[in-house]
Parts: C-alpha cells; sequence; structure tokens
C-alpha cells in the first residue's frame, strides 16, 4: 500500500512509497484512511527537526490528524464495518506511569509515551492501518469531510478542560478571551470559546486572508495590528502562535486572576531579552496562570467530536483551506499559500 513517509532527523526525506500491509499486531480493527490533515509539527519533523522512527524501522510513516473507514473490527467491539474513526495520536507509556495507568497519557509522566506519525509509532498518512478499539474513536458521519480536524479540536479540548480546571480555585466568571493566531489551533479555540458563551478576540497579524472572515461569522471579534491596543483585561489567553515575543506579550496582559495556556508550539533557537523580575511581580500580583498544554486524552477526543457537531459545518470546511489528492502531497509542503489555514490531503484512490 501507498504512505508518505520520512526518515526522522533527514530533512527533506520525505517520499510517497509503497509499504508492506499493516501488522496486525497493531491491533484487530482496520482502518481505510480517508483524509489527513497536515500541522506545524509535520512540517518540523520533515524538516528533520523532530520525530522518530518506530523500533527497529528506518523510516515513520507521517500523519496524526485523519479520519478513516473501518474495513474490519471484531465482532465483540464496539466498532463495525463502515463507521468513521480518528485515531488516538498518543499511547500510553508501556511501564505506565500514573497518569497513563488511568487513561491520562497526555499528562504522561515519564515521556515513554509514543505518537503516531510523530514519535516511534507510525502515523496514519498510508492507505490502510491497524488499531485497537481503544485508541479509536467513533465520528459521525456528518463529520466525514471535515473529520481530519477532530485532533486539533481535541488539543484545544484539552486546554478548555484544564483552564476551567484552574479557574476553579476561587469565584471565577471569566468573560473575555483572547487567542492569538487564526491559524487552525486558534480557530478551534476560537469555536470552543464561543460554544462556552464567552467574547472571543482573535489577534492574528495580518488580514489578508479568509481568517477575518471566518472569525467574524463565528460570532468572534478578529484583530490585527497592535496587539496591546485590543482586549487589554481578557480573562482567559490562548497563545497558539508560539512566537517569543507574542508569548511574552500576552503573559503581560492578562486580567487579575487571569489565565494564560501556552498552546503553541515554538520553534527552538530564538532569543529574546526580556525584564523578567517586572514579569514575574506582575504575574504574583495578579494571581495570574501561565501553563502550557500539549495532547489530548480520550475523553477529550469525544468532547471534541461532540464541538464539532455542534457547529456549522460548513465554516469547518471553510478552515480547510486546501484539500489535495495524496498524489499531490508536494504541494501540501511546499510554501504555504497566503491565508492557508489546514490543509487536508484525500485518500481517493
Ligand atoms: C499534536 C499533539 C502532539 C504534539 C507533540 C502536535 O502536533 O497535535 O497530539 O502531542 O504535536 O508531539
Amino acid at each position: 500500500m501507498l504512505a508518505l513517509t520520512v526518515t526522522p532527523r533527514v530533512p527533506k526525506s520525505i517520499r510517497l512509497v509503497e509499504v508492506s500491509e499493516p501488522l496486525k499486531e497493531n491491533g484487530p480493527v482496520l482502518v481505510k484512511t480517508l483524509s489527513v490533515g497536515i500541522c506545524g509539527t509535520d512540517f518540523e519533523i520533515v524538516d528533520g527537526k523532530y520525530g522518530e522512527a518506530p523500533p527497529h524501522q528506518r523510516h515513520l510513516i507521517l500523519g496524526h490528524e485523519a479520519i478513516g473507514e473501518i474495513l474490519e473490527a471484531p465482532s465483540k467491539s464496539p466498532l463495525s464495518p463502515g463507521d468513521l474513526v480518528t485515531g488516538i495520536v498518543r499511547h500510553p507509556d508501556p511501564v505506565p506511569c500514573s497518569n497513563c495507568e488511568v487513561g491520562e497519557w497526555d499528562m504522561c509522566q515519564n515521556g515513554l509515551y509514543t505518537e503516531h506519525g510523530i514519535k516511534g509509532r507510525d502515523g496514519f498518512c498510508s492507505e490502510r492501518y491497524r488499531c485497537t478499539p481503544d485508541l479509536l474513536i467513533p465520528v459521525s458521519p456528518k463529520l466525514r469531510r471535515v473529520g481530519a480536524l477532530v485532533e486539533t479540536t481535541s488539543v484545544l479540548a484539552k486546554a478548555w478542560e484544564h483552564i476551567e480546571r484552574i479557574g476553579s480555585r476561587a469565584r471565577w466568571k471569566p468573560s473575555k478571551v483572547l487567542i492569538t493566531g487564526a491559524g487552525p489551533v486558534g480557530m478551534m479555540a476560537a469555536l470552543l470559546g464561543v460554544q462556552r458563551g464567552l467574547e472571543v478576540h482573535v489577534y492574528n497579524r495580518s488580514s489578508n486572508s479568509p481568517k477575518p472572515e471566518l472569525v467574524q461569522s463565528l460570532g468572534a471579534y478578529f484583530h490585527t495590528g497592535s496587539l496591546q491596543d485590543i482586549c487589554p483585561d481578557a480573562d482567559i489567553v490562548i497563545e497558539c502562535t508560539g512566537v517569543g515575543q507574542m508569548v511574552f506579550d500576552v503573559m503581560k496582559m492578562v486580567a487579575l486572576n487571569g489565565i494564560v495556556c501556552l498552546a503553541g508550539v515554538s520553534s527552538r533557537g530564538r532569543k529574546l531579552e526580556i525584564d523578567f523580575q517586572s514579569l514575574n511581580r506582575t504575574l504574583v500580583l495578579d494571581n495570574n496562570v501561565i501553563f502550557g498544554s500539549v495532547n489530548a486524552n480520550r475523553r477529550h477526543y469525544k468532547f471534541a467530536v461532540e464541538a464539532l457537531l455542534k457547529a456549522d459545518i460548513e465554516w469547518l470546511e471553510r478552515v480547510i483551506t486546501r484539500r489535495l489528492p495524496i498524489s499531490q502531497w508536494q504541494a501540501a509542503f511546499d510554501e504555504r499559500p497566503l491565508g492557508d489555514i489546514k490543509t487536508v490531503l484525500d485518500f481517493l484512490l
């Protein structure tokens, strides 16, 4: 079968190649891949900066945001042929640690977890893959064309859950949310904020794209220009760019008792000169919390599917700005067109 592979840590080693059929030992459920979303992590892997092949294998099959259709499932499992599913990215570590033991692998304590298409486990960007039923999430047929967005949404469902848990340390009635970055992560953060009835402000460096219209049609406010002038009193900030200066700026902007969730993975190597003492003073005197959030467990995937079902499907379709057949995978990894939000590769073979 065809699969999109890389040799991790070897830049530009990405290829669409024939690989062997998925191993039975990976699980009794056989899934036919329909679409796979591409994200910043895939770009980092393709650039040779991230990623790890499965043990005893040189290549890694890419892809961790996928929707697929079940071809085979054990008769006793809750899944049946024809059902749509998303594969959960992270698998618990084998020890297991105290979090993985209870299904909270997104908070793995020892770092020995594996991640499909990222760390030590083949991804979903192949014609077929195999998995165990517990690491597959049923997806409604209504989400067939947008199911590749479930994974990104699950990451934000976790971020929102943790924001709310931190918020419950005192009486707290947040009203304003600032989201920096209107890429797929920012869009899904905004969707979940609007669904909570909050006033959502989305900041993006440029406005030359479908982003302003997409944000406004959600019922949120789109901003560009100087970050300082917009929403200086947000109760919640979800930082989705990972850009150092932006990360620093939002930490200073959040309201009293406010919470900043860092959801954007930065590339390494940029140095910033910052007045850390003043920042610390503000954080302490304002009871602020800054925390990072990554990945998602089964509960978050379920929330994500529910949230997408509540959303306007046509809006979700517009967040997917490019759909390419798998044969055109190269275009997906070339320079991204201006205004691109989410590129999806379709397996229409
Ligand atoms: C994925 C997460 C993953 C993270 C780090 C992100 O792109 O969405 O599920 O944990 O990369 O590998």
